[in-house]
């Protein structure tokens, strides 16, 4: 789904060159909850946005569903971002003013998508984070935990294929972002890919598998705090699996 090949992002400033991301090679499959960790100034966000479409590389070549995005106008990234991929941030970004339905509706506005068929699907979703009963609040009206949980409707009602998560839980107490990640954890029971990133162990320890970056290059892949030095490693270390996650750690 995913395939990074020796990508590179590379700032300049002055005479100085930052090579956020530093000849990265990574594989995403459908189907995995993969985390992506390292100190701050590491690359994570940097990876996100290539990854999201947000941004396009320098060097290197990003496969999205076998497709190189490189070719692609903004409007047609706009699209494929729609279309393909749910974002979630550290903070929610909803727009205060407008109820949590409207705002869970609003990718599914820019689509196009009728009133009708929009309140059907907004309603599915607000279901699958809990949020039924909320439907009529305002963001400001309900808790952070909440108003995470509504910006996790919002990505999940155009159906995409790939959730993309920069810090989810970093607005939240520990508590709290243990049920968001049981939310992801579940999302991803049901199929969804996932990918999440957080600076946080804890966090990372719950998903499937850990791509942890160092300076912008990958410094190990598996289990948290498991260098994969010889290559990767069998991430399943015979426990039954995380929630039917997909622990496979194939990459190059
Ligand atoms: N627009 C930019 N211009 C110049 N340098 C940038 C820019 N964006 C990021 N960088 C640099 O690229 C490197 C990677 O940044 P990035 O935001 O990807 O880190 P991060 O791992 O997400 O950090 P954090 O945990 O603090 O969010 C950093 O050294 C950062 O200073
Ligand atoms: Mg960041």
């Amino acid at each position: 789904m995913i395939e990074l090949n020796d990508i590179s992002k590379i700032y300049r400033i002055g005479d100085e060159e930052i090579r956020a991301l530093d000849s990265v090679s990574m594989r995403v499959k459908e189907g995995e909850f993969v985390s992506i960790t390292g100190s701050s100034g590491s690359g994570k966000s940097t990876m996100m946005h290539i990854i999201g479409c947000l941004d396009t590389a320098d060097e290197g070549v990003y496969l999205l569903d076998g497709q190189s995005i490189e070719h692609y106008s903004e409007n047609e990234l706009a699209m494929i971002r729609n279309q393909k991929i749910g974002f979630i941030f550290q903070s929610f970004n909803l727009i205060a003013r407008l109820t949590l339905e409207e705002n869970v509706g609003l990718p599914l506005v820019y689509r196009g998508v009728s009133a009708s068929l929009r309140r059907e699907r907004v309603g599915a979703a607000m279901e699958q984070v809990g949020l039924a009963n909320r439907m009529k609040h305002t963001p400001n009206s309900i808790s952070g935990g909440q108003q995470q949980r509504a910006a996790i409707a919002r990505a999940l009602v155009t159906e995409p294929a790939m959730i993309l998560a920069d810090e989810p839980t970093g607005n939240l107490d520990s508590k709290t972002g243990e049920s968001i990640m049981k939310l992801f954890r579940n999302l991803n029971a049901a199929g969804k890919t996932i990918v999440l990133i957080t600076h946080d162990d804890h966090i990372a320890q719950q998903t499937g598998r850990t791509i942890r970056l160092m300076d912008g290059r990958i410094e190990s892949m598996g289990r948290t705090g498991v260098a994969a030095v010889n290559g990767p490693i069998a991430a399943d270390t015979g426990g039954g699996g995380t929630d039917g996650v997909n622990n496979d750690s194939a990459v190059f």
